[in-house]
């Protein structure tokens, strides 16, 4: 066999939509790969690099990043959040994906558990089977917010690392305040009741894309032990560029131990460094966005043309998803069968979470209006509208 057994079994267990179709007769919703162009300020930097007379602006960096641009990430941080981060507490990386990654590898032993909610963003699943890690998934109902005591059910002595991800992919949702105020003091119950050190990895990619007004409860208010996964992929939309972040709490234990970990991994993850002319154009762009308002009128939009038509969802706070019930209890049968009517979208397995599907509305308007005749056409055929 040519290929490694895991991979195999990686490939086999992907929910892949094979199959093609023209882009012209369909609507694709099933990628969150924005259709947004980044802020204008984005190629006014990236000219400026460009033509500028500076040399050296190609080389190899230390594996952390720049220390200039660790320092506006921290920086802005530090406004964020009101902490006080420093350089030393950043460490760039080629999006969120490597920035897992490494945080993952450093803390993880092999059979070491790992926490995730459902629905979660699928590719966790992977990574954590990179580093041999055990998974253990705490589903959640119709709200997808997790309970506090399912999650102290599967908490043990193995339990390494707890993963949230605020703003949700798929379900939108924005974990409270409250609930990282309680989910802290399991955390430290749990500590001490095992002995053990429990680490909590916040994926915060679309921690930017929040709606209504939201001002963004983080979990470094309410424990120490927190490691935050940043991204520029979809706050300035730049997700072919492969930029991001890791940052751990300003007070976190044993932080050099950690944050040398974090620098080895990505030498032996082989990403060597974030890409160079990112860093120095994203040092510029740390209190710029996409505009977040466009996304929300996309939201309102769909949401509304959605229950409308009988579909069952509820109104996400952040991210760039909507996670409908499927009609029929089959999600990957109800996503097949909407192919049919031309609307792609992804089926809740994927995630999770089944008897769901995910609709990314991160597209041009003209793809959201095109696909309620396909939404319209299958509410009909599974009876939820007349
Ligand atoms: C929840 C979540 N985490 C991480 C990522 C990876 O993002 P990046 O492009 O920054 O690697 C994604 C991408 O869609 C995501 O949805």
């Amino acid at each position: 066999m040519t290929i490694s057994d895991n991979v195999r079994h990686g490939i086999e267990g992907s929910i892949v939509l094979k199959q093609k179709y023209g882009t012209k007769n369909v609507y694709d919703l099933s990628l969150g790969n924005p259709e947004m162009e980044p802020p204008a300020q984005f190629r006014k930097e990236l000219l400026r690099l460009a033509t500028s007379a500076d040399t050296g602006l190609h080389r190899y960096m230390p594996n952390a990043g720049y220390p200039e641009t660790r320092e506006a990430v921290a920086a802005q941080l530090s406004v964020d959040f009101d902490l006080s981060f420093s350089t030393n507490d950043v460490v760039m990386t080629g999006g969120a994906a490597a920035a897992l990654n490494i945080t993952m590898k450093t803390l993880l032993n092999p059979g070491d558990e790992m926490i995730i909610f459902a629905p979660y963003f699928g590719e966790y699943v992977n990574y954590a089977a990179n580093y041999g890690a055990v998974l253990r998934v705490v589903t959640t109902d119709e709200t997808f917010v997790p309970k506090i005591d399912d999650i102290e059910a599967a908490i043990s002595d193995n339990t390494k690392v707890v993963l949230a991800n605020s703003p949700n992919n798929p379900s939108g949702v924005v974990l409270s305040d409250e609930f990282w105020d309680q989910l802290g003091l399991l955390l430290e119950k749990k500590e001490q009741q095992y002995g053990t050190q429990i680490y909590l990895i916040s994926d915060e990619a679309y921690r930017k894309i929040i709606y209504d007004g939201l001002k963004y409860p983080s979990p470094l208010h309410h424990y120490r032990r927190s490691i935050i996964i940043e991204s520029h992929s979809k706050d300035l939309a730049l997700p072919g560029e492969r930029i991001g972040y890791v940052a751990v709490h300003p007070d976190i234990d044993q932080k050099p131990d950690l944050i040398n970990g974090l620098v080895f991994c990505m030498r032996a993850l082989g990403y060597v460094n974030a890409p160079a002319m990112m860093q120095q154009v994203v040092s510029f762009l740390q209190s710029v966005t996409v505009d977040i308002d466009a996304y929300q009128k996309k939201r309102d939009y769909l949401y509304k043309s959605l229950i409308d038509l009988g579909y069952q969802l509820s109104l996400p706070q952040g991210a760039f998803y909507l996670f409908p019930k499927t009609p029929i209890e089959d999600d990957v049968a109800f996503v097949q069968q909407l192919q049919q009517f031309k609307v792609i979208t992804g089926p809740g397995t994927a995630f999770g979470a089944p008897g769901y599907f995910r609709i990314a509305y991160c597209v041009d308007d003209r793809t959201l209006e095109g696909a309620l005749e396909g939404f319209e056409s299958a509410a009909k055929k599974f009876g939820i509208i007349g």
